[in-house]
């Protein structure tokens, strides 16, 4: 297996854990759902359907970015694509890197085509690759393998310095994003890992042309844990224990642990932005259950998305599980609906949350 491939793999199996997880909270805490005694309205009439770049959808979910480029990965992709197609619900591979660097690792990819004729497929590839320039071939390629929707650019510079092997040269990313942005047949979003967007960083973004902003904020998967975990299992505690620059560096590691802007923070900060109507924005980063889902919707998410859990209970449960996990997640949300009395999704606002000054 190559770097890339080996460093993949690896991820799965770290965040499958706890402690892959942020301890710093998402943000939807501070606010309550407002309850109506008096909803006049039923489990039947309530309405998911919702859109994205032009799309219509039943259920608001997107399944993040995660995999491709390994053996395992060829599985959870086929599996995750089946799931999509039945249910249309728009999902993203992973990074297409370590197909671009090795067509070995494609059919990991071309499977989710092939199990999804259908559905909404976004290609993924990172900030850091866009810098200089994409080549007209890599780009025609992460598209036409999977017939791609959209294309999704991932920006992640807390990790890549926290991985021993990360890329640390940041300046061009934009430039890069701009002109993907001109020369793709497909339209752009753009996406933090964990870390978060904000409207500063989303202003850039949308004057560069990218169309929708998934914050994926702080409150659920922490890269900075992540890596921190997979350079740990290359030491030993006793190395730690009798070095003093091992020491440091552990616990300078350490220090980033909890470093992002939280996904409500984001949101928040977004829904400043006076062009409003003129983006679509997903809200991602911890979103653990529907009512952190009706929650991001009232405070101005189109969609939400979500990744770990996804491939938690499909490694742990396979597809039967990921198919019961969505029921379940799709019939508290239609409860939540129903008690706060709005029957349409697209209905939902400020209005039915309630902030908790404490
Ligand atoms: C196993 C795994 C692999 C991931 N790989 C990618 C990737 O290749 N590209 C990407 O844009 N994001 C990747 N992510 C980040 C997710 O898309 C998402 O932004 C992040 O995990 C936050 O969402 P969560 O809190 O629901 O996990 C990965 C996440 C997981 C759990």
């Amino acid at each position: 297996m190559s770097s890339i491939s080996t460093r993949k793999k690896d991820h799965i199996d770290l965040t499958l854990s706890e402690t892959s997880q942020y301890r710093r909270p998402t943000g939807f805490e501070k606010y309550q759902l407002k309850h109506n005694a008096l909803p006049e309205c039923g489990l039947d009439d309530i309405s998911f359907k919702s859109h994205l770049l032009g799309r219509e959808f039943d259920f608001p979910l997107f399944i993040s970015s995660m995999t491709g480029g390994h053996g395992e990965a060829t599985n959870l992709n086929a599996d995750i694509a089946t799931f999509c197609e039945q249910f249309n619900i728009p999902f993203g591979v992973g990074s297409q890197r370590a197909m671009l660097e090795d067509s070995a690792h494609e059919k990991s990819f071309t499977i989710v085509r092939d199990k999804a004729p259908n559905a909404f497929i976004a290609a993924n590839i990172g900030g850091a690759q866009l810098i200089g320039g994409m080549t007209t071939y890599s780009l025609k390629t992460i598209i036409s393998s999977i017939q791609a929707n959209a294309i999704i650019v991932h920006l992640n510079p807390l990790q890549e310095l926290i991985q021993p092997e990360g890329d640390v040269q940041f300046s061009g990313v934009l430039k890069g994003i701009e002109q993907l942005a001109k020369y793709s047949s497909v339209p752009i979003i753009v996406k933090e890992t964990g870390a978060g967007i904000d409207s500063s960083v989303a202003k850039r973004l949308l004057n560069a042309g990218v169309k929708v902003i998934d914050i994926a904020g702080v409150g659920g998967t922490s890269w900075s844990r992540v890596e921190a975990a997979r350079i740990s299992q290359k030491r030993s505690r006793e190395m730690v224990a009798n070095n003093l620059t091992l020491q440091y560096e552990q616990e300078m590691q350490d220090r980033f642990n909890e470093w992002g802007n939280s996904t409500v923070f984001c949101l928040e900060s977004l829904r400043e932005l006076e062009w409003e109507r003129k983006f679509e924005i997903i809200a991602s980063g911890g979103i653990r259950h529907a009512q952190d889902m009706i929650k991001a919707c009232c405070l101005g998410a189109h969609f939400v998305a979500v990744a770990q859990p996804v491939v938690r209970v499909l490694k742990e449960e396979g597809i039967k599980g990921l198919e019961k996990w969505y029921f379940l997640w799709k019939k508290e949300a239609t409860m939540i609906m129903t008690l706060l009395g709005v029957c349409e999704w697209r209905h939902l606002s400020e209005d039915y949350i309630i902030p908790q000054f404490s």
